[in-house]
């Protein structure tokens, strides 16, 4: 039972393991924010932070899994602009991401690579274009599944270059990389999160990256916008919720745990080498996410519709 407070050790909470729920496959973007997250947090908690791997319809499930979950502040959700993007993706979506959570707060933003396969013959964005426009269905883009910011992303390429791809989706990028890596699929737009290791080792082919400005991490790769993709930006942002109706007393302590995190080196030091940086403290908040998020449906959902993508 939850009792915060002066309730004696018993009661106190957290008094046993807390799941985090993340939508996507181990070893992938969101797992690796997830898990060196919940390993910050759980020192302030005193409790450990299981992470739970829910995948399947493009992070819906997850979603689905945790709006239904029991709100006992002992189940949360680390979700990225996917809970945004759901709403005009499914039209029989069975959760709504205004209404059926609490809000804990924002983690941190990452910005997206796109990468193609070791031996794909193009060299360069300018090439890549010329390629992509020569080979258009022959080439094979792989993403996590509608929903997924790979495929968010994926979208947006295909719109801006007039081209349409083969897409084959994945539980996650983690194994979209492995098929990248075996040359099994030709390109990938992933998050910096996963793709900056096999980048460094010159695993696989950078094309650029979906940010407006370079980024730190990576300063020799040419943004798309450089590239002649006008104004292209998609920026990756995390969310942890929990279901409607945890005690607020849970939440403001998973807060409290969030709020450390993001100032602990252990984290923070990890996500800069991975490109990811930490969100401003207005966005730590419930508030801040619950005011993000509906931002990011507004303006998702009128570029998802534009584009006509959705699943029935
Ligand atoms: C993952 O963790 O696998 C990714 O975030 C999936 C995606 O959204 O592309």
């Amino acid at each position: 039972c939850l009792v915060s407070g002066t309730a004696g050790a018993q009661g106190a909470y957290p008094n046993h393991p807390i799941s985090l729920v993340v939508p996507f496959a181990a070893g992938g973007p969101t797992d690796v924010v997830a898990r060196s997250l919940g390993a910050s947090m759980s020192k302030t908690l005193g409790q450990s932070i299981i992470i739970e791997n829910r995948t399947g319809a493009g992070g819906t499930l997850a979603s689905q899994h945790v709006a239904r979950a029991a709100p006992d502040g002992y189940t949360f959700l680390i979700h990225h602009n996917g809970m945004a993007t759901a709403p005009a993706l499914y039209r029989k979506l069975s959760f709504n991401p205004l209404t059926d959570f609490a809000y804990v707060g924002q983690v941190a933003d990452v910005p997206m690579t796109l990468l193609g396969r070791k031996d794909l013959p193009a060299d360069g964005m300018k090439n890549f274009i010329q390629y992509a426009k020569e080979n258009g269905n022959k080439i094979n883009l792989a993403n996590a599944g509608l929903g997924a910011v790979s495929q968010l992303c994926g979208m947006l390429l295909q719109e801006a270059l007039g081209v349409q791809f083969t897409t084959v989706p994945y539980a996650g990028t983690a194994p979209a990389m492995t098929a990248l890596l075996g040359g099994q699929v030709d390109v990938l737009c992933d998050q910096t999160t996963q793709t900056i290791p096999q980048i460094k080792a010159e695993r696989v082919k950078l094309y650029g990256v979906t940010t407006l400005d370079r980024i730190k991490t990576l300063p020799d790769a040419p943004t798309l916008q450089e590239n002649g993709l006008k104004g292209f930006e998609v920026k990756v942002w995390h969310g942890v919720y929990a279901p409607k109706g945890t005690p607020p007393e849970a939440v403001a302590k998973f807060n409290e745990a969030l709020r450390a995190a993001l100032k602990d080196p252990a984290f923070t030091q990890k996500m800069a080498e991975l490109g990811a940086e930490i969100v401003p403290e207005s966005k730590q908040t419930p508030q801040g996410l619950q005011t993000w998020l509906q931002s990011e449906v507004d303006k998702w959902g009128g570029i998802i519709r534009k584009a006509g993508v959705y699943a029935d």
